[in-house]
């Protein structure tokens, strides 16, 4: 795996390479991503390859200005446009209606696409690089934890790619709020650190909510996903032997505090449940965190680390 710092010289590197049809491994501000020529079925195949990820899952295509929106969306319900407008570039992604030359491996089959502007400088620089949109998902297989830092990317992943970008931590650590715009009524599809309030607020209107056993829509949708390799079980209160992550101060050597603010818990949990992950233990123990709308997205990912039945 090739892992490189972010410089000028290596994001011309990048472009070029996503041109010719190779893969690159970016930073954004939620996680690293596999990114590949969103207008490059071949490619597009490639990172499916990579991620061992079944073909029904679709991918999110990144922009890097407005400009790239109408390349890729067939039609912007006006209060779609509000929340882009408030809250891009950043951790937020819509899906919109498609417009025909997005290739079926994209969407997988469907007749909408994913979309997201990152505010990450290194992401869109290597869009603008590479000179078309570039559909990634997050840089690890099927089910496993998206990685926060470039030493976390998985080398089964990063061999795949020409370079590994390393854009230093990410800044948001939990992948983005996805908002489905294709339907009759805007739905939210995976929360993120955009809460869904916020997006109330801004669209003066109430979020749907997808059920789980609708069709699945993406990976997100998965009962188990976001998983390190050890089993996580969550608990209202971890012991003094216990090892895993607790809300409040540590009361053990096994114990790392995210603390008690959840934008600075969802930027640390993946890279400490990847820390734990190595420590040989039996079982990850993590402290249940507050039912308040604040943690709905790590509340999410927790409960989908933690799903011990049937991977589906
Ligand atoms: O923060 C992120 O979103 C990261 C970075 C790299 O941008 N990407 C990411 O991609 O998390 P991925 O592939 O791991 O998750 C893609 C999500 C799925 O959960 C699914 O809900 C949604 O995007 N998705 C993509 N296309 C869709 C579509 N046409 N309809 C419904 N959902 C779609
Ligand atoms: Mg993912």
């Amino acid at each position: 795996m090739n892992i490189v710092p972010a410089t000028h010289e290596a994001i011309e590197q990048a472009g070029e390479a996503l041109r010719a049809g190779q893969l690159v491994v970016i930073p954004t501000e939620t996680v690293y991503g596999l990114a590949a020529d969103a207008t490059n079925a071949e490619a597009v195949r490639a990172v499916f390859t990579a991620k061992q990820r079944p073909a029904d899952n679709p991918l999110i295509v990144h922009i890097a200005d407005w400009g790239q929106l109408g390349d890729v969306a067939a039609k912007i319900p006006p209060v779609a446009l509000e929340l882009m407008e408030h809250f891009w570039p950043g951790p937020l992604t819509v899906v919109l209606p498609k417009l025909k030359w997005i290739p079926e491996e994209v969407t997988a089959g469907l007749d909408s696409v994913a979309v997201r502007m990152p505010t990450h400088p290194v992401a869109r620089e290597v869009i603008r690089a590479a000179g078309r949109p570039l559909a990634a998902p997050s840089a690890n297989r099927f089910m496993q934890l998206s990685p926060t830092r470039a030493d976390h990317v998985d080398p089964n992943i990063g061999d795949f790619a020409a370079m590994v970008l390393d854009g230093g931590p990410c800044e948001v650590g939990l992948e983005s709020t996805v908002v489905d715009f294709s339907g009759d009524r805007p739905k939210l599809l995976r929360p993120g650190v955009i809460s869904r309030q916020s997006m109330e607020l801004v669209m003066g209107s109430e979020l749907d909510t997808a059920v789980s056993d609708e069709p699945k829509k993406g990976p997100g949708m998965y009962r188990r996903h976001y998983a390190p390799r050890t089993p996580v079980r969550l608990v209202s209160k971890l012991g003094p032997e216990d090892v895993g992550i607790v809300l409040g101060n540590a009361t053990g050597p096994g114990q790392i505090s995210l603390g008690d603010d959840a934008d600075a818990y969802s930027a640390h949990l993946y890279e400490t449940l990847y820390d734990l992950d190595r420590k040989g233990v039996a079982e990850i123990l993590v402290e249940i965190p507050p039912q308040t709308p604040e943690w709905e997205a790590v509340q999410d990912r927790l409960r989908k680390a933690s799903h011990s039945g049937p991977e589906d």
